[in-house]
């Protein structure tokens, strides 16, 4: 068992200890997690050439640590528990040796469809008991999985499945979503038609909805799971193999698939968990974020389960049957450990508070955000209303290349501090680097955020372009993993992240690069170029303001924007609607051609005095123009 930090001062005599002996530190956790082979070396790295190897010539499994540990010692302990969309529809429990059987089968069904170890499979499935089966199941036989976020769109699913060279995709008839159907299958049909990789669609039966199904290439999962053997030895995997890509989204060009390794993601899954959530036996857990997202993938899966954790999952959203719904599952289950993103709490906020009174709460002992930095309204609502006031709020920290949790309070040992995801973790060194890449030392600064040792759960490449990897998180700081964030440092040593530096804008907690965006209203016929910045929103964190040019403003305004929107929501998918659309008849840009976005943010934002230079513009002119048009 992973040793739980008990106190404030046991807290930083293990931060002490993981930076004066990170490998001892790291070997002591790892030793407690059953290795088919004990690694060579703990740690190898040169950050200069974003190389990073830990638990060198070490062999194991992960499914065997997640599932047969546990199946072997708690076989009736409950590993899964699944609330579906509808609060009428009965729930389903997966023990620890019926999730054994499961990912078992299914893991043969696999490999009787010709998957092997290394070979890619993409994952396209709403909240329900197949999508972590899936994973385990790949996970089981060395395949990699990609899970792909069921709200994205036929082409950006189709962009994933092809940079990968999926063999195979597993999804469902259908994904419910309040009252709402989505078509699964039928968005997989269009964006498999012609992708060469694709050999076999494994199709879950979930809604009943009609769907086409290939007679070659597509196949209905549970007949198939049925006749499979209830037994599936694990492959043994070397500590560096891939265990998994998710692709995040890049300020420039296409997503990129982060690239994650079976030793080190386990071991720091496993302990960020532990210590982050502080669960304890019999505690009931619930992230209610998408298993297509890092948070999903660590905090729903693979952490509570390497820590032989009860992991509740919820198929709906927060609105259906009405507003109430988080709270309504936290009282049927008893949810112990509650951990979800600002964006909702801000709209559970604006609800009336009968809608979370009328509940009974008090199975919580620690309540979790992440995903964006969390206002101190939110902050003080949550704490309030929902941890009344006896609960610490974990405000973590991480990205999808982290793999795990760096930043956050230890409940009950780190004095929370509203708006403050605190300090990192054992084994996580920032540092602050101001605009000539020094490091700003000292309190009460900030700067950009970077971390300068490697930790275990470390993206490892950028699935197919090491170089990018390198120079997307590694150039401009050379020996530094630079996180796109800018961050404060207060006069106790505490940090706030303020945001991205970049042009990735995080609107409700999604992380959204404006190049695809920008790509799918410039491929409008009337479009001439666009660029789309973040503004400030209420409930959303950021939303999304868009600059579009074009010739002929004889248009239909409103109807060309929903026109773009529709070309949004079809190639990116609908969560990167753009909120507001304003035409213009240029955009400002350098003599180089860059668009200044500076400005553009600025205007957006009715910032309209702290324009900047604008004399060395290239076409200066325009940015009076576009402050007339302003939305
Ligand atoms: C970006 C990473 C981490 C899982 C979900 C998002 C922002 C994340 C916080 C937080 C302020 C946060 C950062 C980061 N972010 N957590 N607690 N406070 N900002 O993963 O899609 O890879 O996004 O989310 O800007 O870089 P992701």
């Amino acid at each position: 068992m992973i040793q739980r930090i008990t106190d404030l001062r046991d807290y930083f005599k293990q931060y002490d200890k993981s930076i004066q002996e990170p490998e001892k530190f790291w070997a002591k956790i790892a030793k407690t997690f059953t290795w088919q082979k004990k690694w060579d070396k703990v740690l190898k790295y040169n950050l200069h050439q974003a190389e990073v190897n830990w638990f060198v010539g070490g062999k194991l499994n992960i499914t065997e640590n997640c599932i047969d540990r546990h199946a072997a010692d708690t076989p009736d302990k409950v590993a899964l528990l699944f609330e579906p969309n509808n609060p009428n529809d009965a729930p389903t429990k997966i023990t620890y040796f019926e999730l054994y059987e499961q990912v078992n089968q299914l893991a043969n069904v696999l490999k009787a469809q010709g998957v092997q170890k290394g070979d890619r499979v993409c994952i396209y499935l709403p909240m329900i008991s197949q999508l972590p089966i899936s994973v385990l199941a790949c996970a089981r036989i060395g395949a990699i999985h990609s899970v792909v976020f069921a709200g994205f769109s036929a082409s950006a699913l189709r962009s994933r499945i092809e940079d990968a060279a999926c063999k195979i995709v597993i999804t469902a008839d259908g994904g419910k979503r309040g009252d709402k159907v989505i078509d699964l299958k039928n968005i997989v049909d269009n964006a498999v038609n012609d992708v060469s990789c694709v050999e076999c669609v494994l199709v879950v039966k979930h809604t009943q909805t009609k769907v086409a199904m290939d007679e070659l290439r597509d196949k209905w999962l549970e007949p198939l799971i049925d006749r499979a053997a209830k037994t599936c030895e694990p492959e043994m995997m070397d500590a560096e193999d891939p265990l998994f890509i998710l692709y995040t989204s890049g300020s420039t060009g296409k997503p990129k698939g982060m690239v994650h390794t079976c030793g080190g993601y386990m071991v720091y899954a496993a302990y960020s968990f532990q210590q982050v959530f502080q669960y304890e036996e019999n505690d009931i857990y619930w992230c209610s974020a998408d298993v297509g997202w890092i948070t999903g993938h660590s905090y729903i899966i693979y952490g509570p389960l390497l820590n032989g954790a009860t992991s509740l999952l919820f198929e709906g959203v927060p609105s259906f049957p009405d507003y109430g719904r988080f709270w309504q599952v936290i009282e049927k289950y008893g949810v112990n450990q509650f951990y979800t993103a600002p964006t909702a709490i801000r709209v559970l906020a604006k609800q009336p508070s009968e809608l979370v009174e009328k509940y009974d709460l008090s199975s919580l002992k620690v309540i979790g955000t992440v995903g964006e930095p969390i206002n101190e309204e939110a902050w003080h609502w949550y704490d309030k209303h929902v941890g009344k006031g006896k609960c610490p709020i974990v405000d973590t920290w991480f990205q999808t290349e982290t793999g795990g949790i760096m930043i956050s309070p230890i409940p009950y040992s780190t004095p929370t501090k509203p708006t403050f995801a605190t300090w990192p973790l054992p084994g996580v060194q920032l540092v602050l680097m101001d605009p000539e890449g020094n490091e700003i030392q000292g309190k009460s600064v900030d700067g950009n955020l970077c971390i300068s040792f490697p930790w275990p759960s470390m993206a490892r490449t950028i699935w197919g372009d090491h170089q990018r990897y390198i120079d997307t998180y590694f150039s401009a700081y050379p020996g530094y993993y630079f996180t796109g964030d800018g961050s404060l440092r207060d006069q106790e040593g505490y940090y706030r992240i303020t945001g991205r530096v970049d042009d990735v804008i995080i609107v409700s907690g999604h992380n959204l690069g404006t190049a695809p965006i920008e790509d799918a209203i410039n491929e409008h016929p009337l479009v001439i170029e666009s660029a789309v910045v973040g503004v400030p929103h209420d409930i959303k964190g950021n939303a999304l303001y868009g600059f579009v040019t074009i010739n002929d403003h004889s248009q239909d305004k409103e109807q060309l924007t929903n026109e773009l929107n529709a070309y949004i929501s079809e190639r990116v998918g609908p969560i990167a609607k753009v909120d507001y659309i304003q035409f213009t008849n240029g955009l400002p840009k350098t003599r180089s051609g860059k668009i200044m976005r500076r400005i553009l943010r600025k205007v957006a934002t009715g910032d309209l005095n702290q324009l900047g230079d604008t004399s060395t513009l290239l076409n200066p002119e325009c940015v009076e123009d576009i402050i007339k048009g302003k939305l």
